[in-house]
Formats: C-alpha cells, structure tokens, sequence
C-alpha cells in the first residue's frame, strides 16, 4: 500500500536558543509542494518544543519530543508527561530510542507503556528497534527485532499513529551504515512481524530507517522497500544538511 514518506530530526541534546534560527529555515523549506510529497517532524530538546511549536504554526513542519514518561503526571522529577508535550501543540514523541534503552536501562515493557500514554493523549509515537553490534556480531538481528516489535508496540498501535525506526545501534552517530541488502532484510522483517501483530495496521504502518543518514546516503536508502522514511541525528541539526535529505525525495 502506498503510505505518505517520514523525514523526522532528532537533535538529541543538542539545541540552545541560538538554534531557533535553524527551526525556522527548516520550518520555512518544508513548506510547498515538499510537504505534499513528504511528512516532516523535527524533535528538539524539551527546553525548545514550545518554542519550536510556535515558530513551526503556519508550516507544515510538525513537532516532537524525544522521550515521555509512561504516566500523565505525578511525582517524577526531571520527567515530562505525553499529556504536557501534547500540551505544547506538539504532536509526536519518540520512545525507546536506543540511547534511552542504553543510558536509563528502559525494558521493552517501559517502551510499550511509554508509547501507550502518548497514544492515550493523541500523539503519534515514534518507536525505536535495533539490535547492537555485539548481537550483530552474534547472528542475533532478527530476534532482536522480533523480541523489540512484540514488546515494544503496544497492541492499540495503528498505522495513523505509530511509527517504527529501525536504527541498528552501531551505525547511530558513527558514519557507518548497514548494506542496502542488510537495510531491505531487517525492513522486510519488521514488516511482516507488524503485519503478523496488526494485521492490516502494520501493513500500513511507516517503517524508518536512521543511523547516519546524510544527503549523500538519503537518495538509496530511501528507494528501499518498506523504507518509509527516515530518522535523522547529526544531519537534522543543520537546516541547510536535514533539507538537503528531502532531495532523495
Ligand atoms: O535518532 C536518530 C538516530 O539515532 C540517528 O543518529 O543520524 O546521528 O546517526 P545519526
């Protein structure tokens, strides 16, 4: 089934006021006959969403948070709520990224609930999967990816509000990207195990691919099947590369 492409920006924490400019070009590029084409997001730090939001209102540029917590509000310090980033007029929110599952130990279940409370607030979540170098390295790839796809989507999951980004951990920030061979085997995978879950759903459902996207790769990986889109790190940062991107387009 033909599905709308995602171009999504991760900028991690990266992002002081002096970045808003960035915002707004990339605000202002994607606006025209792009965003017929191509579906745009662009997650922020938190201390920028609100921001982020405003200077992105009459561009078709959409806006999203990088992580959530699983409950709507309470004693959790340091933690923002889906509800909250709904709040700010954003409307996506990436859960189970790889550094999150690394650096605060999330669980697939914590995943799973994460994505569950976005989805309860109206946000479409963006769920990460991908397997390590080490479980590369081990022949472990597709289990991996089953075990994260069973875990980590939640069974209310639909294709207007789910995402999946496939991002193999070691190609994250390194330069270094998986064959176009190995990008079409993990998609075609993931995409019969959604289909298996969700049925017609997960038939649906976008798929993206993300570590070391840059213009120079966009082009071929993009022309992969059941490559929906794209999450994008280092290259979002700067409004003039993440642009660039949607010329694979
Ligand atoms: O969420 C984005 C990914 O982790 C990719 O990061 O493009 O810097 O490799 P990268």
């Amino acid at each position: 089934p033909d599905v709308r492409p995602l171009v999504a920006g991760n900028w991690k924490m990266n992002g002081l006021r002096a970045a808003l400019d960035e915002i707004k070009q990339i605000a202002d590029g994607v606006d025209g006959s792009l965003s017929e084409k191509v579906e745009t997001v662009l997650c922020p730090p938190s201390t920028l969403l609100y921001v982020a939001t405003a200077l992105a209102e009459d561009s078709p540029l959409q806006i999203g948070a990088q992580d959530c917590h699983h409950h709507n509000s309470g004693a959790y310090t340091g933690d923002i709520s889906a509800e909250m980033i709904a709040d700010l007029f954003a409307s996506h929110v990436i859960v189970g990224h790889s550094e999150r599952r690394k650096d605060h130990a999330e669980s697939d279940a914590l995943v799973c609930a994460k994505a569950e409370a976005a989805l309860n607030v109206g946000l479409q979540a963006i769920i990460c999967v991908g397997e390590t170098q080490a479980e590369r390295d081990d022949g472990q790839t597709l289990e991996v990816l089953a075990r994260q796809i069973e875990g980590s989507v939640p069974e209310g999951a639909r294709a207007e509000n789910t995402i999946i980004a496939y991002e193999p951990v070691w190609a994250i920030g390194t330069g270094l990207t998986p064959t176009t061979g190995d990008i079409a085997i993990a998609h075609e995978f993931l995409r019969a195990r959604l289909k298996e879950r969700l049925g017609d759903e997960g038939a649906r459902m976008r798929i993206l691919y993300g570590g070391s996207v840059k213009p120079s790769n966009a082009r071929e990986i993009v022309a992969i099947a059941h490559v929906d889109g794209v999450l994008v790190g280092g290259a979002s940062l700067k409004a003039t590369d993440f642009l660039a991107i949607f010329g694979a387009y």
